[in-house]
């Protein structure tokens, strides 16, 4: 792919494959699927050996509709959806796809001809001849079967195996998603030869505006015209890269943006997501990999995290803490240090001698404890989990067939391949209260270095020729380990609780689908202001992405931010899904209450308005769970025909209801704050707070609790407002969801409560 995408010189080794050999048939299945999706696939015809296909990711596989054939000529078919509403012209040579809505055409595929597929070949007989002496190389002399990276030497067992094709979006000229970079949210065109990449890497102190990938990878991409959204699901899970070229109307009589995807391997399975609006799209890419999976109440909460605290001693100070200084708060977090020498599921004997105990301490003060549980085990054959994971072959092998062996914070280590079913079952069964040792019902899961993170390996992360379940090579499934991992850790936290309680579990590494399982976090953002304002269009495009559960580490988790910094991150954070003060090992401590009084007191307040939120919150939730509407939504989600909020970044809402526009500049005084809609929907917006300026939309309703508590579980009995915004008509409506908070009998006995409130000639209904 690499010399497909980065190097013009070597590109031309790839085509010359493609023309060489162009007798080889590739097979292509076009078919609608019910909801407003068509999805095109691409493979050998017969391959020498199968391609791989994404397991696991899609719901189910999708229902598909048969197209009619309209027209039929040589090289021509005309095909027409059920409805008639779609007509797809499928021409033979050169081949491509015209896609129409109505007459309209939205998209073509392969307009520029840039369709390309590496079949598989029967490898050259010089081949090991050629790896033995790689050193003394050069890239040229190795061919298509081997790759050097650095010092590293990736074999291609089955040889090269990319894929690409193009796609234009007609009138389109604003493009979004492919989570995830420290980007814009208008994705930028790629014309200087610097492509969004797809590929999950750890990169500590990654920099701002940079297209390169990090910790995880949805390849979805939206485009959005005033009366359309589309959508492109590029169904593949090895390295990928994406080229965008937009023309504007400037340039242009109608706008239009190329977009060229390319993956190092599998098979070109694209589904076409038709919108036509923002919502459809949405619900559309839902109906494909899950919604987001409803959090427990308590996950909503403000969640105090460090690298690390220290023992038990610290914990229960730190907790006290909160109650000193009348701070809400629900959860604290245990990093890597409070394991016996980086064996997970492990205490540090010394430091957490007694962990039961610490946690009934914070049942007793109605909190919880996070602990995390990377996927790297120390190679130790006394440590049980590895010995058992090595007896039953559960780790990942290289490519000789040996465990394959890296380096990471416990030092020589072996990955679990969370691809296999077994391996996750096995895993997932590690949570069970008897196995874990010292684990309560209060201890919820953070899975980190799961991209994943592999200490000196090429680019900090596994051999791409490391083999995995079923004999895939890790380059196929690489953006997928992550995805896995908090798979089989959700699963392990619902089966300990048979079957009876939510999970919690923070992802760094995600892929498409990731939304089922919990929640993520962008990574080792940087304390400094540029890291605060991204924070806001990377939550944005995460969350159109489908993935509504997520969050940046709040202060930045590298350096220590000045308190001004410091509270202004606080006042963002309370107003994004996932709430969590985390900090690096050097950094120095920031309890919420060590940067004087007048912080403490707006940090306080920031919080506590996070927490009488949180009806509000969780009722978007509810909807993030049944409906698929994101709980942070671009502007121009909800004001889909106003140009003005196309690319806007600084401000978004939460809801329907909530425009926030945090404030991210140093030693701002005011904020200018775009209001959108029509001038009565602009004088009706109210400002809720004058600290961190927030807005209600006129014409709705949110519900509130009346005070905070000390955490979402002492908030139990306070009762809840309403606050009512008129519109011009003097109406509004809104609802609220409400359940236990923790158990799934809301799914399973219908135990909860959803209200709606209509506001309609000075009276106010709840159905
Ligand atoms: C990297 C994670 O991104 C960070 O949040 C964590 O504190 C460290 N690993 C140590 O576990």
């Amino acid at each position: 792919l690499k010399r497909v995408a980065s190097s013009k010189g070597r590109s031309r080794l790839s085509w010359f494959y493609l023309f060489a050999c162009s007798q080889v048939l590739l097979q292509v299945e076009i078919s609608e699927i019910e909801g407003n999706m068509f999805r095109l696939k691409i493979d050998e015809a017969s391959p020498l050996r199968a391609r791989y296909k994404v397991p696991d990711v899609l719901m189910k596989d999708p229902t598909t509709q048969r197209l009619f054939v309209s027209q039929k000529e040589a090289g021509i078919l005309a095909l027409s959806s059920v409805n008639e509403d779609y007509k797809l012209q499928v021409t033979a040579n050169p081949f491509q796809v015209v896609l129409q809505s109505k007459g309209e055409t939205v998209l073509s595929m392969n307009s520029n001809g840039l369709l390309y597929f590496e079949h598989l070949q029967p490898p050259p007989s010089d081949r090991y001849s050629i790896c033995l002496s790689h050193h003394s190389m050069k890239q040229e002399d190795l061919g298509l079967w081997q790759e050097k990276f650095g010092t590293f030497l990736d074999i291609k067992a089955h040889g090269p195996s990319s894929v690409g094709m193009d796609f234009s979006l007609h009138g389109f000229d604003h493009v979004y998603g492919i989570p995830q970079h420290t980007e814009t949210l208008l994705l930028k065109n790629t014309s200087d030869g610097d492509a969004y990449r797809l590929y999950n890497l750890d990169i500590f102190g990654h920099k701002i505006h940079d297209k390169i990938g990090i910790y995880g990878s949805v390849p979805l991409l939206l485009a959005h015209k005033p009366n359309r959204t589309s959508g492109i699901f590029w169904l593949n899970s090895s390295e990928t890269l994406v080229d965008i070229n937009t023309k504007t109307a400037k340039q242009r009589a109608v706008p239009l943006t190329d977009v060229r995807w390319m993956s190092e391997s599998g098979i070109i399975d694209v589904f076409l997501l038709m919108g036509p609006t923002p919502f459809d799209i949405f619900k559309q890419f839902a109906q494909l990999t899950g919604t987001q999976a409803l959090p427990p109440l308590f996950s909503l909460g403000y969640h105090q995290c460090r690298w690390n605290y220290e023992d038990e001693q610290d914990v229960k100070a730190v907790d006290a803490g909160f109650d000193e200084h009348d701070i809400p708060y629900d959860v604290i977090w245990l990093d890597i240090e409070h394991t016996d020498d980086k064996r997970y599921f492990t205490w540090d004997k010394k430091k957490f001698q007694n962990p039961r105990k610490m946690q009934e301490h914070l049942r007793k003060k109605k909190r919880k404890l996070v602990v995390i549980v990377d996927p790297h085990i120390k190679v130790d054959p006394m440590y049980t989990l590895y010995s058992e994971a090595k007896d039953k072959g559960y780790f990942v092998k290289d490519r000789n067939g040996q465990d394959f062996e890296g380096i990471c914070w416990p030092g020589s280590s072996c990955y679990l391949d969370f691809t296999s079913p077994e391996v996750r079952k096995w895993y997932a069964d590690q949570f069970a209260f008897k196995t874990y040792k010292g684990s309560t019902n209060i201890l919820f899961v953070w899975n980190d270095m799961n991209e994943p993170s592999v200490f000196k390996g090429a680019e900090l992360t596994m051999q791409k020729d490391a083999v995995h379940y079923n004999n895939w090579e890790h380059r196929e499934v690489h953006n997928l380990y992550g995805f896995y991992q908090q798979m089989a850790t959700a699963e392990g936290l619902i089966r300990r609780s048979s079957g009876k309680e939510r999970p919690f579990v923070l992802t760094r590494s995600f892929f498409a689908g990731s939304q089922k399982y919990g929640a993520v976090w962008t990574g080792d953002n940087t304390a400094e202001w540029g890291y605060l304002k991204i924070s806001i269009p990377m939550l944005l495009t995460i969350s159109m992405a489908g993935i509504s559960f997520c969050g940046a580490d709040v202060g930045g988790f590298i350096g220590d931010p000045e308190p001004e910094l410091l509270v202004r991150w606080y006042q963002a954070g309370a107003y994004q899904p996932f709430f969590r003060g985390h900090s690096n090992m050097e950094s120095k401590r920031r309890e919420p209450w060590l940067f004087g009084k007048k912080n403490t007191q707006i940090i306080r307040e920031a919080i506590r308005e996070r927490y009488v939120l949180l009806p509000y919150l969780y009722t978007l939730f509810y909807r993030a769970h049944t409906a698929a509407e994101p709980v942070m939504r671009p502007l121009w989600v909800e004001f889909p025909g106003k140009i003005e909020t196309f690319g806007v970044e600084n401000e978004y809402m939460l809801g329907n209801a909530l425009l926030v526009h945090p404030v991210t500049e140093q030693e701002a005084k005011a904020v200018s704050v775009l209001l959108p809609g029509s001038e009565e929907v602009r004088n009706n917006m109210k400002l809720l707070n004058c600290l961190i300026p927030v807005f209600q939309r006129g014409g709705t309703v949110i519900p509130l609790k009346t005070a905070a508590g000390k955490s979402t579980e002492w908030m139990i009995d306070i009762s809840y407002e309403l606050h009512v915004a008129l519109d011009t008509e003097a109406c509004a409506i809104g609802e609220l969801y409400l359940d236990d908070g923790h158990s799934f009998q809301y799914l399973h006995k219908k135990q909860f409560l959803y209200r709606k409130f209509t506001f309609r000639k000075n009276i106010l209904t709840s159905r």
